[in-house]
């Protein structure tokens, strides 16, 4: 059975490293749109005709189940391909309610990009959780960027979040990753945040979901990953040892929250 992850750029990453350790024995598909990335600062009418075109393309390799490893394609078009197409498709959450379950009554900085902060999508996330005085939301378009560069803990990145970051954080609980790009910076906002606060990304969430709602099978010994970038075939060792190095990253940002 072959499971896609699909995401703007490499982000998705982050939710396919976890799924690589809780299902050892699964075909996957990554696809980064690495052609359009950012979708964070596009328009959602573009993002919408990008995520169509990589459906399209995962459908024709056969896969049995999408994972839009990405919160923005996600608000903006998760709903649409679930009316278009009728395999398991699985998006991403921010992790609010864990945030306020874990937390209550305590304030959540959710943070993300300029398309999922003004979607409706989260509009309807804080109602749900009656949350409206309780989450703050904050873009951080710039992570997208230093991440696709591999420039994850450069005096630059800090200098980023500090200046972005500057909040009373007695008041808060949380600061939730609510772009799947965000998962590389895991050490510098740990230096950066006060101690109590914690950071909460949304990937067990969203594999977890993965897993009830297909229960995977494979008679694969050990999980395989092949790469496109936009429908592209990444066979070319040097994109295959970047590929590598963003996995290796996300191994030292594993148990950091
Ligand atoms: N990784 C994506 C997300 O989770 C989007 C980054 C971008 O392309 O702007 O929102």
């Amino acid at each position: 059975m072959k499971i896609a992850f699909f995401d703007s750029g490499i982000g998705g990453l982050s939710v396919l490293h976890h799924a690589m350790k809780i299902l050892p024995q699964a075909e996957f598909i990554f696809y980064a749109d690495e052609d359009n990335v950012p979708y964070g600062t596009k328009s959602p009418e573009e993002v919408l005709t990008y995520v169509d075109a990589a459906f399209q393309f995962l459908i024709a390799q056969g896969v049995e189940a999408i994972v839009v490893a990405c919160n923005t394609a996600t608000s903006v078009a998760v709903k649409k391909m679930r009316e278009k197409y009728s395999l398991p498709i699985i998006g991403m959450e921010p992790a609010m309610k864990v945030a306020l379950d874990t937390f209550p009554n305590r304030k959540v900085l959710v943070t993300a990009t300029a398309i999922t902060i003004t979607g409706k999508k989260i509009q309807r996330l804080i109602e749900r959780l009656h949350a409206e005085n309780l989450a703050e939301l904050k873009a951080l378009p710039r992570l997208v960027e230093f991440a696709e560069r591999q420039e994850f803990n450069s005096l630059a990145v800090e200098e980023y979040l500090r200046g972005e970051l500057n909040y009373d954080w007695e008041n808060f609980s949380s600061l939730v990753l609510g772009c799947t790009h965000f998962n590389y910076f895991k050490d510098t906002l740990r230096k950066i945040l006060p101690p109590h606060v914690k950071i909460l990304d949304g990937n067990a969430g969203t594999v977890n979901e993965l897993i009830r709602r297909i229960e995977p099978t494979s008679s694969a010994k050990i999980s395989s990953v092949e790469f496109f970038y936009s429908g592209r075939r990444v066979t070319d060792a040097i994109e295959l040892a970047r590929l590598e190095k963003f996995l290796r990253r996300l191994d030292e940002m594993e148990g950091l929250s």
